[in-house]
C-alpha cells in the first residue's frame, strides 16, 4: 500500500530522458510500474533439489515525489530488494516491470549519480572519520576535481554532519571501541553525500540505534535535503507500523509504501 500518491496505475511519457545534473535544482521523481520480483529457491537434497520459486514482490506501482519517501514492514517483506531494483542495483532475473527517474528510463550512469547507504556500514574502522570521507572523496569525485575542492568538500560535510570534533578519532570496530553508533551511521551517510547525489537511497538508517540518535539521523536527512539532496528513499523495519508512528509526526515523508509479510 502507498500513501499520498495521486498518479498511480498512469503511463507517464517518456521524452525526457535528460537525467543530469540540472535535474538536482528540483528534485528527481522515482516512479515503479508492476514491479514483481522472484527469487529461485531449492528444496530438497542436493541432487534431488527441486526449483521453487518464491515471489517476493508483487505487482508494486507509485511515485515517490522529492522530499522524503519510506519503504516500511517487517522483516523479509522485501524492503532491501526493492530499494535495490529502484537504485537499479539488482540481477535483472527474476525482476519485471520498470523504473523511471523523471519519467524516462534509469540512464546507464545512475549508479554513479545516486547514492546508496547500505543496511550493513561499510566504514573502515581502522580509518578515522576524516580519512574515510577522503578515501570516498577520492574514489567516488572524477580526477578532474582538484585536490584542494576534494578537501573541501570534506571539511564541508563534516561541519554539516556534526562530525567535526571526531573527525581524526579511529572509526573502530566490534573489537576495538571507537566513534558512537550515531556518528558512524552519519559517517557512512556522509561516504554518498560527497557526490551530492540527486537520488539517495538508504536501507534502514535507524535500524540499530536508539530512540534518540534515531530522530536525529532523521533530522540531519531532513535538513540536508536542502543542501545536498532532494530525493531521499530509505526503509524502515517495522512489525505493526508502530515504530514508525514515533516519527511520522515529526518528520512526515511524501510518501509511505508498506510492504506486507511474505
Ligand atoms: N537472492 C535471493 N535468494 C534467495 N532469497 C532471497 C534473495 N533475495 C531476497 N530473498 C528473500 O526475499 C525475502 C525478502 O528479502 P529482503 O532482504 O528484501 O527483506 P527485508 O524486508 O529487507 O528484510 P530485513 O528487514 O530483515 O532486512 C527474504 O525472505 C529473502 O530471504
Ligand atoms: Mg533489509
Amino acid at each position: 500500500m502507498i500513501e499520498d500518491i495521486g498518479t498511480n496505475g498512469t503511463s507517464p511519457s517518456k521524452t525526457s530522458p535528460d537525467f543530469n545534473r540540472t535535474n538536482q535544482a528540483c528534485g528527481s521523481t522515482v516512479s515503479f510500474h508492476s514491479i514483481q520480483y522472484k527469487v529461485q529457491m531449492r528444496s530438497g537434497f542436493f541432487c534431488k533439489a527441486k526449483p521453487n520459486p518464491k515471489e517476493v514482490l508483487t505487482d508494486l506501482n507509485g511515485i515517490m515525489r522529492p522530499g522524503l519517501n519510506a519503504i516500511l514492514g517487517p522483516t523479509g517483506s522485501g524492503k532491501s530488494s526493492f530499494l535495490d531494483i529502484l537504485a537499479g542495483r539488482k540481477d535483472p532475473l527474476g525482476l519485471l516491470g520498470e523504473v523511471l527517474i523523471d519519467e524516462a528510463p534509469q540512464p546507464p550512469n545512475f549508479k554513479c549519480l545516486s547514492g546508496y547507504v547500505v543496511q550493513e556500514d561499510v566504514v573502515m574502522g581502522t580509518l578515522t572519520v576524516r580519512q574515510n570521507l577522503s578515501f570516498s572523496a577520492a574514489l567516488r569525485l572524477p580526477a578532474s576535481v582538484p585536490q584542494r575542492e576534494k578537501e573541501a568538500r570534506v571539511d564541508h560535510l563534516l561541519r554539516e554532519l556534526c562530525l567535526t570534533k571526531v573527525a581524526d578519532a579511529k572509526v573502530g570496530s566490534q573489537l576495538t571501541r571507537g566513534i558512537s553508533g550515531g556518528e558512524r551511521k552519519r559517517t557512512s551517510i556522509g561516504m554518498e553525500l560527497i557526490i551530492d547525489p540527486a537520488v539517495l537511497f538508504l536501507d534502514e538508517p535507524t535500524t540499530g540505534l536508539d530512540a534518540s540518535t534515531a530522530n536525529s539521523v532523521l533530522l540531519l536527512l531532513k535538513s540536508n535535503m536542502l543542501v545536498f539532496i532532494l530525493q531521499c528513499v530509505f526503509t524502515v523495519c517495522t512489525q505493526d507500523g508502530q515504530s514508525w508512528s514515533n516519527y511520522n509526526h515529526v518528520h512526515p515523508p511524501a510518501a509511505l509504501l508498506h510492504l506486507p509479510a511474505v
